[in-house]
């Protein structure tokens, strides 16, 4: 039976790729900081899930979770390194802390969980899954730690995909869009502190379901790149054609936020 290793699934899109590949009937190794949430997720398929509590900054903990699955499923066929946080500040105000933690968790973790499980997954010419977002491929203003971490990622994964070239393994680098999650809560203010209310519209994003749903079908066709939503699509392939006109267009979208950071440069008092 295939294994999958997922990091952050303790919530949103990893919580949903766990439940997509226990029901399709994957073992998996479903990996965060929080224990009682994955003890709840564990629940929904004991027969496939088993919790495993570690943090992504620590390469220890990422070599312990690829022994764990060997361990308890003889294999690991794919590891999705999905493992993320966010910040909302303008450089000029966000502390570097931020910025590093934002950096720690979203490319470290995503390159300790993947070098930790490579050599299990060439053995099996399996997958690696890296959870990019569409700010990876286009700046997000107020993001610029999210937005460099992603494109770092991108860079890492498309090297490793070449790297990888003859040896069966498939590397996807998978972009959702706004997506459902806790990731707006969460996200960072200037000084550190999670922002608690999320400015856009939850109700009305992709749902995670539907991306860990993609997800899974872009790796059984051994894709290369997953772009979620119209406006993620349109966003990637416009900045690619003009970029300075996009800069207008991305401004204007993110000064309409509520409570957006952008809008102290209308309003100096
Ligand atoms: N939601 C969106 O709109 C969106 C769009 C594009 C891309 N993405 C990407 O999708 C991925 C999942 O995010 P999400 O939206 O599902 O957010 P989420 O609901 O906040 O989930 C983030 C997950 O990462 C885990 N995590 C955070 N720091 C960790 C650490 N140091 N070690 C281990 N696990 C850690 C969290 O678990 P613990 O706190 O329990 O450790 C949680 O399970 C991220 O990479 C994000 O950048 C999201």
């Amino acid at each position: 039976m295939r294994s999958v290793w997922i990091t952050g699934a303790s919530s949103g899109i990893g919580e949903a790729l766990v439940k997509e590949f226990a029901t399709k009937g994957w073992k998996v190794l479903a990996q965060a900081r929080r224990r009682e949430r994955l003890e709840a997720l564990a629940a929904f398929a004991p027969e496939h899930i088993v919790p495993f509590v570690g943090d992504v900054r620590d390469y220890s903990a990422c070599e312990a979770a690829a022994h764990h699955a060997i361990e308890k499923f003889g294999r690991l066929d794919a590891v999705i390194a999905n493992a993320g946080i966010s910040h909302r500040a303008l450089v000029e105000e966000v502390s570097l802390a931020v910025l590093r933690e934002v950096m720690e968790v979203n490319f470290w973790g995503a390159v300790h969980a993947i070098k930790a499980a490579l050599p299990y997954v060439l053995q099996q010419r399996g997958w690696i899954v890296g959870v990019s977002s569409i700010a990876g491929f286009r700046g997000l203003p107020a993001r610029s730690g999210y937005s460099a971490s992603k494109f770092a990622l991108n860079g890492f994964l498309e090297s490793l995909r070449t790297e990888l070239y003859e040896t069966g393994v498939s590397v996807l680098i998978a972009a959702p869009g706004f997506t459902r999650s806790e990731i707006r809560q969460k996200a960072l203010t200037a000084e550190g502190l999670p922002q608690g209310e999320s400015p856009l519209p939850e109700e009305r994003l992709m749902s995670a379901e539907a991306v860990a749903s993609a997800i899974y079908s872009a790796m059984m066709k051994r894709r290369k790149y997953l772009i979620l939503t119209s406006q993620g699509r349109w966003t990637v392939r416009l900045n690619k054609i003009a970029p300075g006109w996009m800069d207008r267009i991305v401004y204007a979208y993110f000064l309409r936020e509520n409570s957006s950071p952008l809008k102290r440069e209308k309003d100096p008092s």
